[in-house]
């Protein structure tokens, strides 16, 4: 009889270390998926654009455009405006792989973070892209030092609601292209070129400009440089 009781007593003790254990590995489960889903939605949180559902998602390293290059001599410009410093980190990259010089388009009123949220109706930003009337933006400089010397300019911008950033609109504008060979390229979340590269061919009304390129925000170096390359440009 009491050798029953003691048996009872420990199956008990038993049952309950087993239910309590059950329980922790339950909660260890829910904490890592937890943990899991977080860093997803942290990962995926910058691939968010103004426009992602309205513009055509290309423009990998693997799309290169195959650009027929003229070469026509002389030395090369890279011409660039960055809003928030990715476009500025291609720019560098191409200046870099073909020896060229760079010079950066500044509006005389930067754009502020404030500015450029075009998720709020009366942005500046968001103004802008209303109102064509709006965008010219004035800039510190739009002629360059020995434009003539330049046989092949590259000119660079964000895609701001699948179109360049129009901030470059008033250096195509001012300058002739005349002679030059004239290649584009864009940074974006997620857009394409678009026709972003025709629209500036049209406004300038000079010079032979390409196809250009497309890359993602946080393209690597290698990634541009092997574009560089393959416009036969790199040095
Ligand atoms: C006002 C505004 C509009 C944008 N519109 C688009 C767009 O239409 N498509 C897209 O993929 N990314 C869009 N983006 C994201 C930028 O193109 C992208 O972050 C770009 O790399 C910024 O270049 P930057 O750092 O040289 O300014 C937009 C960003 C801003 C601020």
């Amino acid at each position: 009889m009491k050798a029953k009781k003691i048996g009872a007593i420990l199956l008990t003790a038993v049952t309950a270390v087993s239910l309590l254990a059950g329980c922790g590995a339950a909660a260890e489960d829910n904490q890592t998926e937890t943990a899991e889903q977080t860093t997803q939605v942290e990962a995926r949180e910058p691939e968010d654009t103004p426009d992602d559902s309205e513009t055509e998602n290309s423009g990998s390293a693997e799309e290169i455009a195959r650009t027929e290059t003229a070469g026509t001599g002389g030395n090369t410009l890279v011409v660039y405006f960055s809003a928030t410093g990715n476009t500025e980190a291609v720019a560098d990259v191409i200046a870099g792989a073909v020896g060229g010089d760079s010079f950066e388009l500044k509006p005389v009123q930067p754009y502020s973070d404030d500015d450029l949220d075009w998720t709020d109706d009366n942005s500046r930003v968001t103004r802008e892209h209303e109102n064509e009337n709006e965008r010219n933006v004035e800039l510190t400089a739009e002629t360059v030092d020995n434009w003539d010397s330049y046989g092949t300019v590259f000119i660079g911008y964000p895609i701001w609601w699948g179109i360049a950033a129009w901030p470059v609109v008033g250096f195509v504008e001012a300058n002739d292209f005349t002679g030059k060979t004239v290649i584009p390229f864009a940074t974006s979340s997620s857009s394409g070129m678009g026709e972003s590269g025709e629209l500036l061919a049209e406004l300038a009304g000079t010079g032979e400009w390409q196809e250009g390129q497309r890359f993602r925000s946080g393209v690597s170096e290698e990634d541009v440089q092997t574009w560089v390359e393959e416009l036969g440009l790199s040095q």
